[in-house]
Order: structure tokens, then sequence, then C-alpha cells
């Protein structure tokens, strides 16, 4: 049975103010009530579901699986689904803004079109060559990466647009690891180039930022050695 101190608790509520970057430079504002302890994704749901609000944005599986929820919050990229409010001071505003260098549709969703093109280009496979079985069958992931786009949007080398990008090179290195019918050499020959391993300005911020701890700085680093 639960105490009177934890039937409190369940109860007890957070009004969250959120500052969110609509198209281009406007802003809204919005004060939200969620349950304590909530995740930054409980309070952008309450302002989806305001009514008239026609809020963008993108979301699946709300425990860091899809990776599709990514954003900036107060200039950081995050997941919100695993990103509690706790972890910030709500007298102030979050202010969320979509993710970096990578084309906006609107609000806070981009078009990770370029993110996959360029994990194509590398030659990581998005599906297995082999795998016939529809999508209800269930794929298998094969990666730690669960593709969000975090590590490209804190880059800071990602401002040249023909950079490879830390996601596909960390994808390149463990293709050489485990080539999957990927042909070795032409994944060294794509990645040794002045817009692939070496454009990384060693920022390492691609690697604070991931949520999966695939550390895609050292895997380009190891490359290099590698090379
Ligand atoms: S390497 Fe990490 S931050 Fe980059 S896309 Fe994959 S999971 Fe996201
Ligand atoms: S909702 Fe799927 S990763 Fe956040």
């Amino acid at each position: 049975m639960a105490t009177v101190k934890q039937a409190e608790a369940s109860q007890a509520r957070w009004t969250v103010w959120l500052r969110i970057q609509r198209d281009g430079r406007r802003f809204s504002e919005h004060h939200v009530v969620v349950p304590a302890n909530s995740y930054v994704i409980d309070a952008i749901e309450r302002v989806f579901a305001l009514p008239g609000e026609r809020l963008l944005w993108r979301h699946a599986c709300h425990h860091a699986s899809c990776g599709s929820c990514g954003l900036r919050i107060n200039g950081v990229e995050k997941l919100p689904c695993i990103t509690p409010l706790a972890d910030y001071d709500l007298r102030k505003p979050l202010v969320l803004m979509p993710l970096s260098h990578l084309p906006r549709v609107g609000d806070l969703v981009v078009d990770f079109a370029p993110f996959f093109a360029r994990m194509q280009a590398v030659g990581m496979p998005l599906l297995r060559q082999d795998e016939t079985a529809p999508p209800e069958a269930g794929l298998q992931r094969f990666e730690s990466c669960i593709e969000c786009g975090l590590c490209v949007s804190a880059c800071p080398a990602m401002r040249n647009p023909r950079f490879l990008g830390p996601a596909a090179l960390a994808a390149a290195e463990r293709l050489l690891e485990e080539p999957r019918g990927a042909d070795v050499e032409t994944v060294l020959r794509t990645v040794d180039h002045p817009d692939g391993i070496w454009a990384c300005r060693s920022a390492h911020q691609c690697t604070a930022v991931c949520p999966m701890g695939v550390d895609p700085a050292g895997a380009i680093m190891r490359l290099r050695q590698r090379l």
C-alpha cells in the first residue's frame, strides 16, 4: 500500500516554462503543468496538446530507441525523452530549438535525408541487403547508433556541408571491423579524404552529446591512426 508521502509525491506537479523556436527567429512561450519528475518530452507533449496549437515535432518511442526526438535544449543537443526536467532550474525558460546542420522542415523538425545520405556514402547499409522480411516481422538493429543526429548537430566541423560527419565516420569504422559485405578498401578511400576524417577538428562535441556512447570522436581518431 502506498504511504501518505508516496501519495502526495504522486500528486505533485511542476510548472514548466518553455520557449520554443518556431519558424526562423520567432519563439513561442508556454507554461505547462506536468507531474513532478517528468521528462522534457512530457512538457513538449503538453504544448502539442494545447487547443489550436500546431507545433511540429517528431517522436515515437519515448525511450531513446527510435532516435527521432532530438533537439537542442538550452543550446545543448539532447533526446528530450530521456532528459529529466529535474536537470534544469524550472524558474527559467527551457529554450527548445531544432538540431543544427540539417535542413529545417518547420518548428523542431529537421530533414534527415542528408544524414542518411552520408551513412550510405560510407557504405553503411541501412537494411541488410538480404533482408526480405517486412518491417512488422521485426528488423534487427545492428549498431549502438540510433541515428538521432545529435552528434551532427553539435559538431563545429559540420559547417562544411561536404564533411561526412561524426555518425557516418563512426559507422565507417564499425564497417571496417565487421564489413557485412562492404568493400574495406572502398570504405577506407571514402574516409581518407579532406572532407572525411581529415575535416574533423577534434572538438569531441559529438562524443559529449551522443546518448548511446558511440564515441564518434574516438572512432575518427582510430581511423586516422589506421590510415
Ligand atoms: S553516433 Fe550517437 S549522437 Fe550520433 S547519430 Fe549515432 S547515436 Fe546519435
Ligand atoms: S522518442 Fe524515440 S528517441 Fe526519443
